[in-house]
């Protein structure tokens, strides 16, 4: 568009097609050319008393004045507005001067706004499936969706804390996707991983809750004659070895300890008189992460015996590798939906959508603490 564009054509030059602010719906664009030009300076010209004609809006016949406004570079701009509202608010100077106070008021608004969202802690929450974050959303307020390379992340507040929940999908190199892009693009005071496991713990029943004070990569090793040797992979930058188990900082593991004291858990019902007996359990423990779905007696033994662990799933030590690299806080909370045995897929099958939701308390639970720490904050921190 070259300047001329700017030129105001002589009211009699113009023709009755013009394009003209006659109606409802371009009032809002008038508006924002208003505010467009006030910031840049513009003043009416002396000349320019506001001519009036008659044009036909919708089923009606509007009174309409014409305004030209001459920028402080001279440019001209011309808008038919309904002379009813410039006659309600009276002189045009003094519209346009309402205007202004409105519009700097609205610029702190939205920048007070700006401030607090980008100033305020927000926490990650991860779940492989979508029932593993189903309840978390449910809770949320606020939630506004933004598709980052396909994957959905929902922004708001949970339990009073600014958060974000995305589904990974499941498998490490998901988990490792996922958790990248919510690092790079939400910058999280904490991360934490919700949702089901395998119980490798002969102690825990299905139900029971396991808080990771490790995670560790099973599948991270080197096979030998001799056996096998878990070995952190090497930071891409640095190119220092990761450590084989990765630990969140102590204060998350005891904010997560502490709202497991506060949460309500449901047990899980087995017809049989199972697992229904007991009270859900909550426990510190190792979490193992690999790419395989276990659901075999030998594998559970080899990942007790050479881990120690209490849990398998398969997304958990690969958010932490990437958080541990990127320097940002992680946990992993895990509810078991199975004991990775050989009825393991029927029992997941039955008891995942409570194991969920169990695992999703637990993090609302988290959640609320984090908040009501940043509004009286540890004074030793
Ligand atoms: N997630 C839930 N149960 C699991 C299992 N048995 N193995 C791996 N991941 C799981």
């Amino acid at each position: 568009m070259n300047a001329d564009s700017f030129e105001k054509e002589p009211a009699s030059a113009r023709s009755d097609t013009e394009p003209t602010v006659t109606n409802e719906a371009q009032a809002p664009k008038v508006q924002s050319g208003l505010l467009l030009l006030a910031l840049i300076g513009v003043h009416r010209r002396p000349s320019a008393v506001p001519e009036s004609s008659r044009r036909y809006r919708g089923s009606d016949w509007l009174e309409t004045c014409n305004l030209e406004l001459e920028t402080s570079r001279g440019a001209v701009a011309e808008f038919a507005l309904p002379k009813r509202r410039i006659e309600m608010k009276g002189k045009t100077m003094l519209a346009r001067k309402r205007f202004t106070v409105l519009l700097v008021v609205a610029l702190l608004k939205s920048a007070a706004v700006w401030a607090a969202d980008t100033t305020e802690p927000i926490t990650a929450i991860l779940g492989a499936q979508t029932r593993e974050i189903a309840a978390l959303r449910e809770e949320s307020s606020g939630l506004k969706e933004r598709k980052i390379m396909g994957i959905s992340f929902w922004e708001g507040r949970l339990a009073g804390r600014r958060a974000v929940i995305a589904r990974m999908s499941g498998g490490k190199v998901n988990a490792a996707l996922a958790a990248t892009l919510t690092v790079e693009h939400f910058r999280p005071s904490e991360v934490i991983v919700t949702g089901i496991a395998g119980g490798l713990n002969p102690e825990l029943k299905v139900g029971d809750l396991v808080i990771a004070r490790q995670t560790v990569q099973h599948d991270m090793v080197r096979l030998q004659a001799s056996g096998i040797e878990h070995r952190g992979a090497r930071h891409p930058v640095s190119g220092r070895r990761n450590p084989v188990f990765f630990e969140p900082p102590a204060r998350l593991l005891e904010i997560a300890r502490r709202a497991a004291t506060q949460i309500p858990f449901l047990p899980i019902g087995l017809e049989d008189g199972g697992p229904t007996s007991h009270s859900v359990r909550v426990v510190s423990g190792i979490v193992a992460t690999g790419d395989a779905f276990v659901a075999s007696d030998g594998k559970r033994k080899e990942l007790r015996d050479l881990l120690k662990a209490d849990a398998v799933e398969m997304e958990g030590a690969a958010v932490a590798q990437i958080c541990f690299q990127f320097g940002v806080p992680c946990i992993v909370i895990r509810c078991l939906s199975d004991t990775a045995d050989q009825t393991a897929v029927e029992d997941l099958e039955q008891f995942a959508d409570i194991a969920a939701i169990n695992s999703a308390r637990l993090v609302y639970g988290i959640c609320k603490l984090l908040a009501e720490g940043e509004k009286t904050p540890n004074p030793k921190e």
